[in-house]
């Protein structure tokens, strides 16, 4: 469905990626993991299409989009969920979520279905629709970043560390949505630091590391992988990730 062939990109001093192969299948949960500055959340700018890869080729469904814009990526079903604080403050929880339909605003009736699906899905929008969104705490404003990016039913959907600065207990309530949203058919790319969180949740893993990806297998092979367990899983200081797959 969403692939990444020998891309390389970077920000002008040389390439981050260093020729990354990836692929994500039809309703799968692919969680990317690996020591900070990998090119996590490169990969991620690249399939957005806020970065253009240098060398190499991203397709969707076989279609070449790597070097699409990215409100054409937007409406070939790929959708980032921001970072945190992504949110207008000052605006309510129904108008940062109406605001993510912005490409369908002039189908008032196809508008209307969406906020109704998303209101299903995500309760809390319903719940503190006239809110402003700067009162919400962090995790809440978490499902608000999700529920907006629902509004174009994506097909993709991309999340850079869902769980970053969030409680157990919204964590879990941003892990259960993904789930759903798996459960309903999206596919689902997310980079996660909370390695135990997101393989838990994915099917399956890639591990990065210096640009490059190093080991791709199903969420339970990367996450008994010893040196993935040693690594990150609590097994103290093991060797570093050195070889392919
Ligand atoms: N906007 C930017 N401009 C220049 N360099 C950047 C930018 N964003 C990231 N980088 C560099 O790219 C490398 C990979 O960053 P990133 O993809 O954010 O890593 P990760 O998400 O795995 O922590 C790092 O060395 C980082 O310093
Ligand atoms: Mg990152």
């Amino acid at each position: 469905m969403l692939s990444l062939n020998g891309v390389f990109a970077g920000y002008g001093g040389g390439s981050v990626l260093q020729g990354v192969d990836l692929e994500c299948g039809k309703q799968s949960i692919t969680c990317i993991v690996g020591p900070n500055g990998a090119g996590k959340s490169t990969v991620l700018r690249v399939i957005s299409g806020l970065l253009r890869p240098s060398k190499g080729e991203v397709s969707m469904d076989g279609e070449p989009i790597g070097h699409h814009a990215p409100d054409e990526i937007l409406r070939k079903g790929i959708t980032q969920v921001p970072q945190s604080h992504a949110l207008f403050p000052a605006m309510s929880v129904h108008e940062n979520v109406l605001m993510g339909g912005y490409l369908i605003r002039k189908d008032r009736k196809l508008l209307r279905e969406r906020l109704d699906r998303v209101k299903d899905r995500v309760p809390i929008v319903a719940a503190r629709a006239q809110e402003h969104a700067g009162n919400l705490s962090g995790g809440q404003r978490r499902m608000v970043e999700i529920a907006r990016c629902l509004m174009l039913d994506p097909k993709v959907i991309l999340l850079d560390e869902p769980s970053l600065g969030l409680d157990p207990r919204s964590l879990a309530g941003v892990a259960d949505l993904i789930h759903e949203l798996h459960q309903a058919g999206t596919t689902v790319l997310l980079v996660e630091q909370n390695v135990r969180l997101g393989l838990g949740l994915a099917t399956h893993g890639v591990v990065m590391e210096g640009g490059k990806v190093r080991l791709t297998g199903t969420a339970a092979e990367i996450r008994d992988h010893p040196e993935i367990s040693s690594l990150y899983l609590g097994g103290g200081a093991g060797p570093r990730v050195a070889s392919g797959p």
